[in-house]
């Protein structure tokens, strides 16, 4: 490179885990694990919220803890396991989607993907949490649609399912509290 020439940044190749598949990706090297899920990965599942580990709205799951994929470097995520929301179903909802779907949860559905994520990393951690633990694992994601209360119940819900419970959604929850 002649001096004060111009060159685009170089770019990174590597090799990601995501959702189970290996990837190859070149992304340029300052991007952030969001940018390249979004930008060149083509999963726009992960949303952009203010890109300042703020929001919540664009977790996803490396090596299965959620982390805020806007303050990530996409280089600092080889060799890890990365977990997006485009992951979540196979040929069925997961227990979180249908949830979230069957109360009434996700309404805009901005701010859906972080939640499920995070969500899935709680039950996996604490199968049957309180709506107390619930609350406290998700303060991390703002909603700005459903008042937080269908969110906490649609986990609830989700948790009971994964426990192989025939739970059904209570009529105070469907339709209001009484
Ligand atoms: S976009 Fe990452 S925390 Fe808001
Ligand atoms: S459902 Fe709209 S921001 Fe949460």
């Amino acid at each position: 490179m002649k001096p004060g020439s111009l060159m685009a940044p170089e770019k990174a190749h590597l090799t990601l885990d995501v959702n189970g598949e290996r990837i190859e990706v070149m992304f340029a090297r300052h991007k952030t694990l969001l940018e390249v899920l979004r930008e060149d990965l083509r999963l726009t599942g992960t949303k952009h919220g203010c890109e300042l580990g703020e929001c919540g709205t664009c977790a996803v799951l490396v090596d299965g803890q959620p982390v805020l994929s806007c303050l990530v470097l996409g280089l600092a995520c080889a060799g890890k396991s990365i977990r997006t929301v485009e992951g979540m179903a196979d040929a069925e909802l997961h227990p979180l989607q249908r949830a979230f779907a069957d109360l009434g949860a996700a309404q805009c559905g901005y701010c859906t993907p972080g939640f499920l994520l995070t969500a899935e990393a709680l039950l996996k951690q604490n199968p049957k949490p309180t709506c107390r633990e619930i609350e406290e694992a998700l303060s991390g994601n703002l909603c700005r649609c459903t008042g937080y209360l269908k969110i906490y119940e649609a986990v609830e819900l989700a948790a009971a399912w994964m426990r192989g419970e025939q739970a059904e959604p209570r009529d105070e929850v469907l339709y209001g509290r009484r």
